[in-house]
């Protein structure tokens, strides 16, 4: 989101007299993570699967790995993130264009506004807005996931969801709200596609994962599509706060944007690395790896952005250095006549 226009926003939901604070009293960890591969494996879903189905840009810690059971910040030498102590792995899928001829070509991405990297993930981790309440870091070897890869219909709670940017700013608002929708956008975007990946922020408390990498956790009781932060309360089977950890990726399709490279018919023509045309199937995968308390520290520091005195911090340039080889040998920058995997759009 654009920092400038998401401080706005909180500052007209605060004097419209809810309770949300301005920003720099509603601090939020927001920082870079580069790219530290693109490769098929999915150590959450597929673990050990070399190749798993169908493809990822991983960030962070450099033992990422497709089994990823080993503690990720002594295993790790570097991480593609700001802070470095963070040794987490974020990823997602990774999108496509699918041309007139039917052949894909991977979209590039790009940096949020007021970050430096190499395209990656953009990390939030939002403390709640009440300063009495504390939230919990997540504990060495917690794991989970938000979406469905195979999701053919509006997923609820809405926390998946693109925007269509316009040249400039970012038509106001945060997360999930209107103008997003959990469908990719119908037309050209003159600032590329930004999506959204917000996870729960109520945990359970005892399990470092489930068999679904989700019910471990849930959403607060009446969170809605543009929660910031953990709001509302958690339920009796998920009592303990956690920070909201929220994903934003930058999709550079404005080099797709020409009429003679559209399907005739004028049909949107980018996919999801998993065959997913709609949009609804795109999904984040999570695992914890900050070093000793240092998450912790952060969110009880309630520091603001990708400055934080309680967190050691990397330059640009350093986080851009940490990235590890591809496993699975295979193009994936080509004009490909298949997804890497195989998929077909669906
Ligand atoms: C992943 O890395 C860990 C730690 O270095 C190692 O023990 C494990 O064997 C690795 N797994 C794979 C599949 O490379
Ligand atoms: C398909 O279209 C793209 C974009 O115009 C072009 O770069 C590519 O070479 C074409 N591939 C084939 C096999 O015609
Ligand atoms: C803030 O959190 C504290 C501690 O959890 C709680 O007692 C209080 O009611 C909360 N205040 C608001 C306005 O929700």
């Amino acid at each position: 989101m654009q920092w400038k226009a998401l401080a706005l926003a909180l500052f007209a939901e605060y004097v419209s007299g809810q309770t949300v604070p301005p920003i720099g009293q509603y601090p939020m960890l927001r920082f870079e993570c580069s790219q530290l591969v693109v490769d098929r494996i999915d150590p959450l879903v597929n673990p050990g699967s070399i190749p798993s189905p169908h493809l990822h840009q991983i960030v962070g810690g450099n033992s990422f790995n497709a089994t990823l059971s080993h503690d990720l910040p002594s295993a790790s030498t570097c991480t593609s993130c700001t802070f470095s102590e963070d040794f987490s792995n974020y990823w997602t899928a990774v999108l496509y264009f699918r041309a007139r001829n039917g052949t894909f070509k991977r979209v590039p991405q790009f940096v949020s506004e007021g970050l430096t990297g190499n395209g990656g993930i953009t990390v939030y981790y939002i403390p709640s807005s009440n300063k009495t309440q504390s939230v919990t870091a997540f504990k060495p070897g917690f794991r989970m996931l938000v979406g469905d890869s195979t999701a053919t219909s509006a997923p609820e709670p809405r926390k998946v969801c693109h925007r269509c940017m316009p040249k400039t700013g970012d038509n106001s608002n945060i997360n999930c709200g209107d103008p997003d929708t959990q469908t990719l956008p119908k037309g050209f975007c003159e600032g590329g596609i930004r999506t959204i990946i917000t996870f729960p922020t109520c945990w359970d408390g005892v399990n470092l994962d489930s068999p679904d990498h989700k019910s471990h956790l849930a959403y607060a009781q009446g969170s809605k599509a543009n929660d910031v932060g953990p709001t509302g309360s958690c339920p009796a089977s998920h009592p303990v706060v956690v920070p909201q950890v929220m994903y934003e990726v930058m999709w550079d399709t404005r080099i797709f944007n020409d009429k003679n490279l559209w399907p005739k018919d004028g049909a949107q023509p980018f996919v999801w690395s998993f065959g997913d045309q709609t949009g609804y199937g795109n999904h984040g995968d999570y695992v914890f790896g900050w070093k000793d308390d240092s998450l912790q520290r952060a969110m009880d520091a309630r520091c603001n952005g990708d400055t934080c005195t309680a967190l050691k911090y990397q330059a640009p340039e350093e986080a851009m250095k940490c990235t590890v080889p591809r496993v699975v040998d295979e193009d994936v920058d080509g004009w490909l006549t298949t997804l890497p995997g195989d998929h077909m759009p669906y």
